[in-house]
């Protein structure tokens, strides 16, 4: 029977814990649609492609599924495709447009001038001495002609000039030896020798060859003030003249920091006043505080990345993304520079794409694609609160009235602040640093209702967050808040009922070889004189309830967190239950690892309650010392207790409770009077699917049985202090 048990348990575990199961297990986050198919209604998505990239099957169906636009890395730039004079290398140019012919899809033209991979014999005669412009210009025209002449049928828009502006931080340069307020040009050999004219130029010879692509001039660091003012001021200027810019390309080379989302917002807003098309044609996010166009960061072999990072990145890319979702009408394109990690010019120890150095999606395309359209718009109400469960006189964390919850966090050199409590598989809410230098974050969306533990994660390393009370869970005192929910009576402090007390209790174990320490709620009027049967006055004697918590959790998890006592003390006034004591002790579940389930036995736990603490509480307390006046519950790990020990040591319980924590078959109990009730519930966001099934076939076998499902919540306590209200008023009758 044992085996059958375990092995039964082991299935219970992975459905009651669905994100356990998911542990060490890799997770396919390519599952769902392409990008381009998410963002359908927004912008075209992009990569932008080297030579095996469009090769390799595995490599070709990712691009296939997720982008409806391909820029060529390298191919296309005029040192690769036109390195000497009369030597043009299509080859790879050809097979990446040729690529895209074929399977329908559309390209952005990368670049036509550029002072980087450029065509440098344009500037120089055969002898090597310098041309006039207007031999460059000649050159230029015709470089421009062939490629956009070859390639137009199948691209849609052109970064006719990349990089022409200088960037910010050099407000004064060196001219001949003379000190001078810094051009808003990049000192490139095109603007020693045209000026500024060379853009003008390079933007109508691409317009002669192709009368309706998108042409852009392409920039980094678009975000930086400055340079933001310098790429304004010329494109304006420019397009005052006459010359035919279309649009203006944002790289987007940016990192995990940086920027945030009003900078961004500032050069969107900005660069819209000018034009109507926004492409951001080189997105990454390296995982170092560089950004912008030029790679100082060693490039090597992938290190592994601590998940904090991982964290920081999946939030900035959501970040980014909303913002650029937030500017659809006038962002028409967004490009990832690179496929993977393993193709990033940044090297893969900088991980900055959403897909991996083995061609696996991260967790950031599933956030970047499943984003919440209706949640892009909502602003939380302001009606927060300080949550209930903070320390006297802190402000924060907040709640509000619709489940948001916001924190704020003084660590001002830091670098950054997580907060593990956050919405849908994110890692937690990124907190950014606000004007006063206060980190600061509200979370995506309402919480479900009740209590949450959680955690700070500050630059990797783990805290808790001052402004609450800890409560002990995941095996350390985290910190805890609450979100109010609709039924929250059923477990608040009224003042105008009688309370019980709860008391500590401490005993010697002989079989752990240590103290053990448990809390024991006694009812209002515990020890009073009554009058007995027989006209005699007597203390009254009660059934008691062993009421087990979850993995990582102690003795005080439910007395505090759980609000067993509060929950007691409402039911008893209220006239719902009769008293009864309820035995909260320290399962030893913590000695407890992942991934040995199956080997878990609670022989440890059973010797201790049985031989040990019943005892114990016989001795000490008024209780009626038998079966029919004894429970016992647990949940999650409590529950795999409670069922292990109930079916191993039917003579000693009477009442079963599994809360989260799994289920009984008929077939395992085998026999309906052992046992007068049996309990099971879970929250609807766990698997009520398994635990109706289960009432149903052992009422359908003759059992006693209730079920309960906590609607709108998880693996988390308003669901078990739901159960414990529910459950309670069917014990001992
Ligand atoms: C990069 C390529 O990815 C590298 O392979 C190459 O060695 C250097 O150029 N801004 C641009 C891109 O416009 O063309 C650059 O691409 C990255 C910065």
């Amino acid at each position: 029977m044992r085996k059958r048990i375990i092995s039964g348990l082991v299935l219970a575990m992975m459905s009651i814990l669905p994100t356990m199961a998911q542990w060490g297990r890799p997770v396919d986050y390519f599952a769902g649609p392409g990008l381009k198919d998410a963002y359908k209604d927004y912008f075209t998505i992009g990569v932008a492609v080297n030579k095996a990239n469009v090769s390799d099957p595995t490599q070709i169906e990712i691009i296939k599924k997720q982008f409806n636009s391909v820029t060529a890395e390298n191919a296309w730039k005029p040192g690769e495709i036109h390195p000497k004079e009369g030597v043009w290398n299509f080859g790879l140019a050809d097979s990446i447009a040729n690529f895209c012919r074929e399977n329908g899809i559309k390209m952005r033209g990368h670049c036509l001038c550029w002072h980087s991979q450029f065509a440098d014999w344009m500037f120089t005669d055969k002898k090597g001495k310098p041309v006039k412009k207007e031999v460059f210009y000649e050159r230029l025209r015709e470089h421009i002609h062939t490629v956009v002449n070859r390639y137009k049928d199948v691209v849609y828009a052109w970064d006719v000039v990349n990089e022409a502006m200088a960037d910010d931080g050099r407000p004064f340069e060196f001219v001949d030896g003379k000190m001078v307020p810094a051009s808003p040009y990049r000192q490139s050999r095109h603007f020693k020798l045209c000026g500024d004219e060379f853009i003008a130029k390079a933007f109508e010879f691409a317009r002669e060859a192709d009368p309706t692509g998108v042409l852009i001039y392409n920039d980094y660091s678009c975000v930086d003030n400055g340079k933001r003012e310098r790429i304004y001021n010329m494109v304006k200027k420019m397009k005052e003249a006459g010359v035919p810019i279309d649009g203006i390309g944002m790289q987007g080379h940016y990192n995990i920091y940086f920027p945030d989302e009003e900078q961004l917002e500032k050069a969107i807003k900005r660069f819209s006043e000018i034009v109507n098309t926004i492409h951001i044609t080189e997105l990454d996010l390296r995982t170092n505080t560089e950004s912008g166009g030029q790679l100082m960061f060693a490039r090597g072999e992938a290190k592994p990345q601590a998940p904090y990072i991982g964290t920081l990145q999946e939030d900035q890319y959501a970040r980014l993304f909303k913002v650029f979702r937030k500017y659809k009408d006038v962002i028409k394109n967004v490009t990832f520079w690179n496929l993977s990690d393993k193709d990033s010019w940044l090297g893969v120890n900088n991980h900055p794409l959403p897909i991996d150095e083995n061609f696996k999606a991260k967790r950031s395309l599933q956030i970047i694609r499943d984003f919440d359209a209706a949640a892009d718009k909502r602003v939380p109400k302001d009606d927060w609160v300080p949550n209930p469960m903070n320390q006297p006189g802190q402000e924060y964390p907040q709640v509000n009235s619709e489940g948001f919850a916001r924190f704020r966090v003084e660590a001002p050199d830091a670098k950054s602040v997580i907060v593990s409590l956050g919405l849908g598989g994110r890692g937690g809410t990124v907190l950014r640093k606000n004007k006063d230098g206060v980190w600061e974050g509200t979370t995506d969306g309402p919480m479900d209702p009740g209590f949450h533990y959680y955690h700070l994660t500050i630059d990797g390393g783990v805290v808790n967050d001052p402004g609450t009370h800890n409560y002990f869970g995941s095996c350390r005192w985290e910190s805890g808040i609450e979100i109010p929910a609709p039924d929250q009576d059923f477990y608040a402090w009224r003042k105008d009922i009688p309370h019980g007390n709860i008391q500590q209790v401490n005993f010697w174990s002989e079989s752990t070889g240590k103290m053990q320490t448990c809390n024991v709620y006694l009812p209002d009027g515990y020890g009073k004189l009554v009058k007995g049967k027989n006209g005699k006055l007597t203390q009254e004697r009660y059934p008691v309830l062993y009421l087990q918590h979850g993995w990582g959790e102690n003795e005080t998890s439910w007395p505090v967190q759980g609000k067993a006592g509060i929950i007691m003390d409402n039911l008893i006034a209220d006239g719902k239950i009769k008293p009864f004591i309820v035995v909260m002790a320290y399962g030893l579940t913590n000695d407890f690892k992942f991934g040995t389930i199956g080997k878990f036995t609670a022989e440890e736990f059973e010797k201790l309650l049985i031989d040990e603490l019943i005892p114990v509480i016989d001795k000490q307390f008024l209780t009626k010392p038998d079966k029919w006046n004894r429970a016992l519950a647990g949940l999650s790990m409590g529950g795999m207790e409670t069922k292990l020990i109930t079916l191993r040591r039917p003579e000693v319980f009477g009442y079963w409770g599994l809360l989260s924590g799994g289920q009984y078959a008929p077939e395992e109990i085998n026999d309906t009077k052992v046992v007068k009730y049996i309990f099971e519930g879970c929250g609807s966001k766990e698997n009520p699917d398994g635990i109706n099934k289960s009432v149903e076939s052992l009422k359908a076998a003759g059992y006693n049985a209730e079920g309960l499902i906590s609607e709108g919540t998880a693996h988390e306590f308003l669901t078990w202090r739901r159960c414990l209200y529910q459950m309670a008023q069917s014990l001992f009758k």
